[in-house]
């Protein structure tokens, strides 16, 4: 059995603007990596080659970064979902157009996974289910689709639940065995209260007319990454699980678990976990100190950084002050004079200048 794989990348990421305001939030870079590598190198770790993308908002920028797929050893095929009408939807349009015509896995762009697919692929091709999805413990079930188990079977799948039914929330990857089968669900489907063909109700449909519907339960982390909190512990959990990797000229001090990239210079101060991008900088004044990421190209002239994101191509010169818990975007620049001191917070969009 052949696996087609299909990567949704066409939401608009309103709940992570500014940053989604001038960059799809699957391009947004966490240690070196745009975020939707992460499920596309999954897919590819997986053996899937035949890789289609669904793209919608600021899509160009998309098709731009990724190409043609050569580069991670695979062939993408883009489709266009010009309006948001939810994942069953996005399926529904790439069986449409013919890319998926037989079983397939969709992965959504913005879910990251501890341990990858590969365990769930093989399960998936030796037992071919009608579908197979994956279920994760959560605290605040009511973000996710959820479903509902009785003697180890799936009885009901029900989309942002307002009262507690059940904290086992599904994950972003869905496998398929027959595309036919799934447009005669989506056929039956209307839009929710939300104006989206859900993907819970896609597959209640399988549910409700007999059809095998496996799941299995992640262990490790999963994480959908949907606002900048998310980003950043998405970032924590990315930094926990990395081997320490120093490619880079270190003239400072680097101590503890730290990726420290081809080109980068640290002249002052590195604690890990830590990554320092291609290209950056972290000069004898600054220091980085846990769970932070300075992305390609960036200079931490002086200060402190704790818990925190750095995106690409970003000046940071803030003598006595600490930044703490932030994302600051692409471009920007923060500075400060000598005078002031304390810890500071910013979420601050793409190309922005903060001046204290
Ligand atoms: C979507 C799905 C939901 C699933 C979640 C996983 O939610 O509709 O069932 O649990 O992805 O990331 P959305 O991102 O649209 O809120």
């Amino acid at each position: 059995m052949k696996l087609k794989g299909l990567v949704l990348a066409g939401g608009e990421g309103t709940r992570l603007r500014p940053f989604t305001l001038s960059l799809p939030k699957h391009l947004i870079p966490l240690l070196g990596k745009a975020m939707i590598e992460y499920p596309i190198q999954h897919l590819v770790d997986s053996g899937i080659q035949d890789i289609g993308i669904i793209v919608g908002y600021l899509g160009h920028l998309i098709k731009e970064y990724l190409g043609d797929g050569s580069r991670y050893g695979a062939k993408f095929t883009y489709i266009k979902q010009e309006h948001r009408l939810g994942i069953a939807h996005a399926i529904h349009l790439a069986i449409e157009n013919e890319f998926l015509n037989g079983p397939f896995v969709v992965y959504l762009g913005d879910n990251i996974l501890a341990h990858g697919i590969e365990k769930f692929v093989r399960k998936f091709i030796d037992e071919q289910p009608d579908v197979y999805i994956m279920l994760c413990k959560v605290k605040d079930p009511s973000r996710f689709g959820v479903a509902i188990l009785k003697e180890g079977r799936i009885v009901k799948l029900v989309e942002k639940p307002k009262e507690f039914i059940s904290n086992m929330a599904m994950i972003g990857i869905y496998f398929f065995r027959d595309p036919e089968l799934v447009e005669k669900a989506f056929s039956t489907l209307r839009p929710s209260w939300r104006g989206e063909y859900e993907i819970t109700e896609l597959i209640q449909w399988f549910i409700d007319h007999g059809y095998r519907v496996e799941y299995d339960i992640v262990r490790g982390w999963w994480k959908d990454v949907g606002t900048p909190e998310g980003l950043l512990e998405a970032l924590y959990l990315l930094l926990d699980s990395i081997p320490a990797r120093i490619e880079g000229e270190i003239q400072g001090e680097v101590m503890g678990r730290a990726i420290v990239e081809k080109g980068a210079i640290v002249k002052g101060k590195v604690y890990g976990p830590a990554y320092i991008g291609k290209g950056a900088v972290v000069s004898k004044d600054a220091v980085v100190e846990h769970y932070v990421s300075i992305e390609a190209n960036s200079r931490i002239l002086s200060g402190s950084i704790t818990r925190s994101l750095i995106l690409d191509n970003v000046t940071v010169d803030i003598n006595g002050l600490r930044l703490i818990d932030s994302v600051i975007g692409r471009y920007s620049t923060i500075k400060c004079n000598k005078e002031i001191h304390g810890e500071m917070r910013l979420a601050v969009s793409d190309y922005s200048y903060v001046g204290l």
